[in-house]
C-alpha cells in the first residue's frame, strides 16, 4: 500500500462519470406506483451513497479511543494508530467508490440533495434517508462479494455450491446437450454466483431475491461488469477484532469478479433474476409443476414458517423434479418477537418433507462457513444439511 495517495486520486477522478448512469434505465416510474416500496428502495440507494459518512462515525470512534492511550503505550505499538487509520481511510475510499458505482444510475432520485456541485465520492452529503439496520446490511453485502465473486471465496464456494452443482449434474447428466433446457429456480440467490454457475453448465437458471442490496449488487456484477478483477474492495477493513496482523488480514484486498459472466456466458445460455418474495412470486398456478429443480442454499431458515417454503417448493416442482438443499437451520426470525418464527429440527422437517410427497434420495451433514475470510481469527462453521428430495 505504498502508493496510497496516487491511487486515491485516480479513484476519485472517476466520480460522477455519467457513463455509469447510462448503464441501466431507472426503474423510478415502476416504483413510484408503490410509494412504500419506492421509499424503501430510496433508503437502500441512500445507504450505498452514504457509506463514507457512516464509516466516518466509525473511524472517529476508533480515533478517539486510540487517542486515550498513554504516550508510552501508543509509541510502543508496531503500527501507530494514525497509520492504521490512514489505511482504513484508504480502504473506505475504495469501498465507497465501489458502492457508488453500484447505484450510480440513481443520483436523480435525490433532487433535494443538490449533488451537482459534488466532485468526489468522499464529499457526498449526508443522506438522512439511511436507516441504521441498512448500514449493517450494506457491510454484509460487501462481504458477500468475497463469498460469491472473489478468488479467495472459491474455498467457501467449494463447500456448498460445488456439491450442489455436482449433484444436479448427476441427476440431469444431459443438461449441456438437451434442446429444451432444464428449468432451475434458486430462491434467495444472494449475489447470483450459483445461478451463473448453473447457467454456464446448460441449465436455464433463475435466481429470486427480495433484498435490494442483493438485487442491485448482483445486477452490477453480472450485467455491468466487463472483465475479470475489474474492481477492488476491502470488505473486512472495518473489523479491527480477531486480527493476527493488519496488512493482509484487516486490509485484505479483494478483486471482483474472479470471473466475468460477460466473458463466459454465450447467447445460448439462459440466466435470469426475478425480484420479489419467494412465496408471493412463485406460489401461483402458472408455476405449479413448472420447475425441474429448486435449489435452496442457505435459504430455508429465512422463512417465518419454513413449512410454507416446503409447500411452495412441492407445488412448483414437476413430478420427478428434484429439490436440493444445503444450509443450516439458523431461523433468521428466531430472536424477533414481533415476527412469527417456526423453529423446527431437521428431524421434524424430514418427516414433513416425506409426508408431503417427496422421496429423500440422500442426506448428509457437511461443514461450511459463510462469508468467512480465512484470515479472520474467528471461525464459525455450520454443520449444514445437504439433501436431495425428489417429488414423487
Ligand atoms: C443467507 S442468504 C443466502 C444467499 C445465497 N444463497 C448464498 O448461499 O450465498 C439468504 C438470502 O435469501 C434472501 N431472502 C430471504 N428471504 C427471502 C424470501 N422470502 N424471498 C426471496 N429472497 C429471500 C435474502 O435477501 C438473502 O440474500
Amino acid at each position: 500500500m505504498d502508493s496510497i495517495e496516487i491511487e486515491i486520486k485516480e479513484m476519485d477522478a472517476l466520480y460522477f462519470d455519467k457513463e455509469y448512469a447510462s448503464y441501466h434505465p431507472s426503474n423510478n416510474e415502476i416504483l413510484q406506483k408503490d410509494i412504500h416500496e419506492y421509499q424503501h428502495f430510496k433508503n437502500v440507494i441512500a445507504c450505498f451513497y452514504n457509506y463514507t459518512n457512516d464509516m466516518k462515525v466509525e473511524i472517529q470512534r476508533i480515533k478517539t479511543h486510540f487517542e486515550s492511550l498513554k504516550p508510552e503505550q501508543r509509541n510502543n505499538l508496531i503500527m501507530n494508530y494514525q497509520e492504521r487509520i490512514k489505511k482504513l481511510d484508504y480502504c473506505v475510499k475504495k469501498n465507497a467508490h465501489f458502492c457508488f458505482l453500484i447505484v450510480a444510475a440513481y443520483v436523480d432520485m435525490f433532487p433535494e440533495m443538490d449533488l451537482s456541485q459534488v466532485t468526489y465520492v468522499s464529499d457526498l452529503p449526508y443522506f438522512h434517508h439511511v436507516q441504521h439496520g441498512d448500514i449493517a446490511k450494506l457491510r454484509i453485502t460487501l462481504k458477500q462479494f468475497y463469498r460469491d465473486w472473489s478468488i479467495q471465496g472459491q474455498a467457501e464456494r467449494d463447500q456448498s455450491y460445488k456439491l450442489i452443482i455436482d449433484q444436479l449434474q448427476s441427476y440431469y447428466p444431459d443438461a449441456r446437450t438437451k434442446d429444451v433446457k432444464y428449468q432451475v429456480l434458486l430462491p434467495g440467490a444472494g449475489l447470483g454466483r450459483l445461478v451463473f454457475e448453473l447457467a454456464s453448465r446448460g441449465f436455464a437458471a433463475q435466481g429470486n431475491e427480495f433484498s435490494y442490496f442483493m438485487l442491485l449488487s448482483s445486477h452490477f456484477i453480472i450485467n455491468l461488469t466487463q472483465k475479470k478483477e475489474q474492481y477492488q474492495l476491502y470488505p473486512f477493513a472495518n473489523n479491527f477484532c480477531n486480527r493476527l496482523r493488519y496488512e493482509n488480514d484487516q486490509f485484505e484486498l479483494v478483486k471482483v469478479p474472479d470471473v466475468a459472466p460477460a466473458e463466459v456466458l454465450t447467447e445460448n445460455d439462459e440466466m435470469s433474476f426475478v425480484a420479489g418474495e419467494f412465496i408471493t412470486v412463485y406460489h401461483q398456478a402458472k408455476y405449479f409443476n413448472f420447475w425441474d429443480s429448486v435449489i435452496t442454499c442457505f435459504f430455508i431458515d429465512t422463512a417465518n414458517n419454513v413449512l410454507d417454503y416446503i409447500d411452495t417448493i412441492y407445488e412448483i416442482l414437476k413430478p420427478k423434479g428434484c429439490w436440493i438443499n444445503f444450509g443450516p437451520l439458523e431461523y433468521h426470525f428466531a430472536n424477533q418477537f414481533s415476527e412469527t418464527s417456526i423453529e423446527l429440527s431437521f428431524e421434524d422437517l424430514k418427516h414433513y418433507i416425506k409426508q408431503k410427497g417427496f422421496e429423500i434420495q440422500f442426506e448428509q451433514v457437511q461443514e461450511s462457513t459463510y462469508n468467512h475470510s480465512k484470515l479472520d481469527q474467528k471461525y464459525l462453521k455450520y454443520n449444514c444439511i445437504f439433501f436431495m428430495a425428489v417429488k414423487k
